[in-house]
């Protein structure tokens, strides 16, 4: 396995030195795979992938779920782009979210490999969600493990969008989401390749407790919320040329910095499929 090491970050998540992702051989996946089952998250820099290549890295960890609401790479409908041009002022992912909690089978997680930066700024900030049940009383914790709770894309990629003036162009496919049947999920799982306990709510797509109102749920919500992202516990990554991101998203939320105003930023992402949250 030569010199791979795991450097755990600040906050959440580890790097993964001394390996070349294009090159990487059965010993080293495993090795990846058990960093990325026991962290939730792996960083790797100075990797110089093609598009291609980034598919193939992507098929060695599972199938590739393609993005029904971000547009594609022109070449290579796997690759889900991640742009945010010079003229516009929003971003993709500017808020705490994890991806795809909207879906039956929540995909499993998403590589993101940096192809365009700006000079400085566009850091995308990650936590953990097992740090996030750290917080929690025995009892608030014995609560939460009662709960289900409804998560939605209609909100947000949907035709009655919340968002539509921050988009500026860049989702598509409104139909799709209106279509989906909005999935009922734990509020703590069992995660499906660590076996630890995980919260599995997020701002962006959890959209109320099962059996409480929107407006009921909210201020616990609020309070998971607040503790989950409590400075201490933010790994705030910077990006460089080469540096990608793997992320689970039944392990972490993520939030993309958008404070390069002026500036392209242009990011690739490749999401896998995931499994149902219910059976653990
Ligand atoms: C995302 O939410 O997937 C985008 C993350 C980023 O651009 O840093």
């Amino acid at each position: 396995m030569g010199d791979l090491t795991i450097r755990p970050h600040q906050g959440a998540g580890a790097e993964i030195l001394g390996i070349d992702l294009a090159a990487m051989t059965d010993n080293e996946l495993n090795a990846v795979k058990q960093a990325y089952a026991d962290y939730g998250l792996v960083f790797f820099r100075d990797q110089n992938l093609t598009e291609q290549q980034h598919i193939n890295l992507a098929q060695r960890f599972g199938s590739i779920n393609i993005n029904r609401f971000f547009s594609a790479n022109s070449q290579f409908p796997e690759i889900a782009m991640v742009t945010k041009e010079a003229d516009q002022e929003t971003n993709i992912g500017g808020g705490w979210h994890t991806d795809h909690s909207y879906d039956q089978e929540p995909a499993m997680g998403s590589i993101l490999v940096a192809r365009d930066l700006p000079q400085s700024g566009g850091d995308t900030w990650f936590v953990s969600m097992y740090n996030a049940l750290d917080d929690l009383s025995p009892g608030l914790r014995a609560t939460l493990r009662s709960l289900q709770a409804v998560h939605s894309a209609k909100h947000v990629f949907g035709s009655s969008s919340e968002y539509e003036d921050l988009t500026e162009g860049r989702v598509t496919n409104k139909a799709a989401a209106d279509e989906l049947v909005d999935p009922i999920h734990p509020v703590i799982i069992r995660h499906p390749l660590s076996g630890k306990e995980a919260l599995y709510v997020n701002p962006g797509f959890t959209r109320h407790f099962l059996g409480w109102t929107i407006e009921e749920s909210e201020p616990l919500m609020e309070l998971l919320y607040q503790k989950a992202v409590a400075e201490a516990r933010i790994c705030k990554f910077q990006w460089q040329p080469g540096s990608i991101a793997f992320w689970d998203n039944r392990a972490t939320w993520h939030f993309a910095q958008n404070d390069y105003q002026g500036q392209r930023r242009e990011m690739h992402r490749i999401t896998l499929d995931g499994c149902d949250l219910n059976a653990a």
